[in-house]
Formats: C-alpha cells, structure tokens, sequence
C-alpha cells in the first residue's frame, strides 16, 4: 500500500475559502471587522517568518492586523504594558504572542496576561480548562489543524486508537484532549506516549491514527507502525541547506518508509504547518463574533 498524501495545503486553502465569505459578511451586516494583533520578541528568523504569514494571511481575508515587533531585550513589564493595551483595544479581538519568548521573560505570566477572551491561540489556563471539561472557545491552532485534517481527509475518528508521540503544552497534550471529547470529530481511545515510555513501538504499532510531534527527526519508521495506519507528522526539523541556502526541512516521521505501509500521511512541508495560520484565522474571527454576542 502507498499511502495517500493529505495535503495540508489544500485543506487550508479550502477551509479559509469558506472563511472568507463569512468575514464578509460580518463586515457588510454588523460592520464588524475581526481583529489580530501579532507579538513577536523575537530574532529568530524562522519566528520572524511565522509571524509575517500570520499578519500576510489575515490582511488576505480581511482581517484587520496589527503587529508589534518589539526588540529582543524588551523588558517583561513593557510587554505586560503593551497586552494590558491590546487587551482593552476595542478593534483588537485576538492577541498572539509568538513562542519562544527570550528567556529574561517568563512565559507563563505572560500567557497569563491575554485577556482569555481574546486569546486565540488558547494557551491562557482558562481556555485550557475549558477544553479539558470539553467546552472550548478556542481550540489550540496546531492541534485543531490536525483534527481538521483527520475530519476533511475522510479518517474515521470515534471509536480509533489514537496514540500521540509528545506530551508538550502547544501540541500533545491538547490534540489529546481534543480527541478525547465525547463529539463529533473526536470520541477516540487515545494514548499519549512521551520520553518516559517504556516500549514506544508496542504503543505505537496498535495506533489507527498516529500523531507525532517529538522534534526528532525520522524518530517514527515503518517497523513501529502497522498497515493501514493515518499518520499525522507535526515536526518541521532543519537538516541542512540546499546549494542556494534554502533549509532542507523533515519531520519526526521517516516519510519514505512509512508511506509504504500508511494508508495516508501528511508530508512535511506542505502537511500540518499550513493549517496552524488558517485554525488562528478560524479562532479570530470567533473572537470576534463572541466579542459581538453573534456566537
Ligand atoms: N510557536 C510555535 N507554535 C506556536 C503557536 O501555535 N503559537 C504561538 N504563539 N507561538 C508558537
């Protein structure tokens, strides 16, 4: 079996195709206009690129954007002050701190000062707990990508064995909880493995869906997975250059080997990635229909 490729390209382009009309139409009925502020501290080329397809992707839908690019030794009060602004911005209803932030500056605190309302990324602990009793306002952008692709791939979620690879705060914990809902789109049986597991490959090889995000590259090979498995690779890992400068990316999954066996799988570039924007699109203009009692 050759796995067919889910193409996260396509499906974000599909998805923000449906968000536009609705962006429209909140223009033309309430005369609302949904909101995006952008925070970047950061030098990291690859943050400063994150962020300008961020701010690139919103203006394309219609989305008002802000973005503040603030110096890398920014102290944590000066960003505290300017959330506090953002927070009380009437034209601003989602604020997004890109991550990492320098180390001088504590990111929980930080997380903790976005008004949970316009929180779209949903890190604040209010937007986490809400997911966890399963009534989320905001679904965390990479994992609502991934449960996007499962959905608008055709993958039959409930009732699957979903075993995850990572147990971080922005993508294994939450895909987790998502998955775990008692909901359409979800309802699975998941189990979360992470660098304490004793035996990944046990774990691993009953997985109908697998879901790997553990910043190794190629760490998930074709003798760890079993036939007809749908594998969804979040890692985006930089293994050298090509002869013009341009990054060689992979992901946490050994591609080649596992598309032999997979019965779909998202490659990398051009899988996961692309949705992460369009589900912060997606969680922008809902906070922008909350702010206006329309959701
Ligand atoms: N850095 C890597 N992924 C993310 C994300 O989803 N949101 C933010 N704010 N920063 C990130």
């Amino acid at each position: 079996m050759t796995a067919q490729i889910i193409s996260g390209t396509e499906i974000a382009k599909q998805i923000r195709e449906e968000l536009k009309p609705e962006i429209a139409a909140l223009k033309e009925k309430y005369d609302l206009v949904p909101g995006l502020a952008t925070v970047l501290v950061s030098e990291d080329p690859a943050s400063q690129v994150y962020v300008g397809a961020k701010e690139k992707t919103a203006l394309a839908l219609g989305i008002y954007s802000e973005r503040h690019d603030l110096p890398v030794d920014t102290s944590e009060e000066k960003l505290l002050a300017l959330l506090d602004k953002l927070n009380k911005a009437t034209k601003i209803h989602g604020i997004l701190v890109q991550l990492p932030l320098p180390k001088h500056i504590n990111m929980t605190r930080v997380l903790y000062a976005i008004d949970p309302r316009k929180d779209v990324d949903g890190f604040h602990p209010v937007n986490v707990g809400k997911l966890m009793i399963g009534e989320p306002d905001y679904l965390p952008c990479t994992p609502y990508g991934i449960q996007q692709l499962l959905i608008r791939s055709g993958t039959q979620i409930s009732g699957a064995e979903v075993v995850v690879v990572g147990r971080s705060n922005i993508v294994g914990k939450p895909i987790a909880h998502i998955l775990l809902q008692k909901k359409e789109g979800a309802n699975a049986t998941v189990t979360v493995c992470h660098t304490g597991t004793r035996d990944m490959t046990f774990h691993t090889k009953r997985a109908d869906i697998l879901i790997v995000a553990t910043g190794k590259p190629k760490a998930i090979t074709a003798d760890m997975v079993k036939e007809g498995v749908v594998v969804i690779d979040v890692g985006v890992n930089r293994i050298g250059k090509t002869a013009e400068g341009k990054a060689i990316l992979c992901g946490d999954v050994d591609l080649e080997s596992v598309k032999e066996k997979a019965k779909a799988i998202t490659p990398v570039p051009g899988g996961v990635g692309p949705m992460t924007i369009t589900m912060l699109m997606i969680n922008t203009v809902k906070a922008a229909k909350l702010a206006a009692g329309l959701a």
